[in-house]
């Protein structure tokens, strides 16, 4: 059987595409990073070294040409699977409808709560007693699509938003990479916008563990 052949569209850090790059190596996971997108040449993500291509779209196009060109690329690599990982763009339904259920995102809240930018600064404001991260599907709206994977945990009164942040990074280092893997057995599927995972059980044990 081929691998499934991922691509990650990344603008920062890229510490979650390094967690999917290392499970990738890993000889029981059949899946490999064929390419990595940014639309920031500065970013510390793209200094990660491995078998795949790394393209830059310059951020200061129109989004019609940004968002042409990435699907120009996209063709040419072909891939099974998009993954974003910080990738800082809202994709428009010229992207999203072309690769419906084959991008797929980590937000660091549970979704639908705290959608978009600074989720630990409002989910601390909320005082709410739970957050997360949350593996989904991408479609046109934002941070929304089938939600395919959530890790919760609880936040202490006393947590600093770095505090938080840090916490659910961790978690989303293990479900993001977790989820690629459940892609490349074929255990997730969409049916009427809902997440059909085969087996789910290990899925929610591999979560309880995390
Ligand atoms: C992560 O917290 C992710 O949930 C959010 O952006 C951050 C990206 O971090 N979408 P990194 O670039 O993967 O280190």
């Amino acid at each position: 059987m081929g691998k499934l052949k991922v691509v990650v569209l990344i603008s920062g850090r890229g510490s979650n595409l390094k967690a999917i790059i290392n499970k990738c190596s890993k000889k029981n996971v059949l899946a490999k990073v064929i390419g990595i997108i940014s639309n920031n040449s500065n970013a510390s993500g793209l200094k990660l070294t491995g078998d795949f291509k790394k393209i830059i779209i310059d951020n200061k196009l129109s989004k019609k040409r940004f968002e042409t060109e990435l699907q120009n690329n996209l063709e040419k690599l072909k891939p099974d699977l998009i993954c974003l990982a910080g990738f800082m763009k809202i994709l428009s339904p010229f992207i999203t409808k072309k690769w419906k259920n084959k991008i797929i995102n980590v937000h660091p809240s549970l979704l639908p709560s705290f959608k978009g930018l600074n989720t630990h600064e409002r989910a601390l404001k909320a005082g709410v007693k739970k957050s997360g991260c949350t593996i989904h599907f991408v479609d046109e709206s934002l941070d929304g699509g089938p939600i395919i994977a959530q890790v919760e945990t609880s936040i202490n009164k006393k947590m600093s938003s770095k505090e938080l942040s840090e916490k659910i990074l961790k978690m989303e280092h293990k479900i993001y990479p977790e989820v690629v893997s459940l892609f490349a057995k074929k255990r997730i599927c969409v049916k009427e916008d809902k997440v059909i995972i085969k087996d789910e059980k290990k899925l929610n044990f591999f979560i309880k563990n995390i």
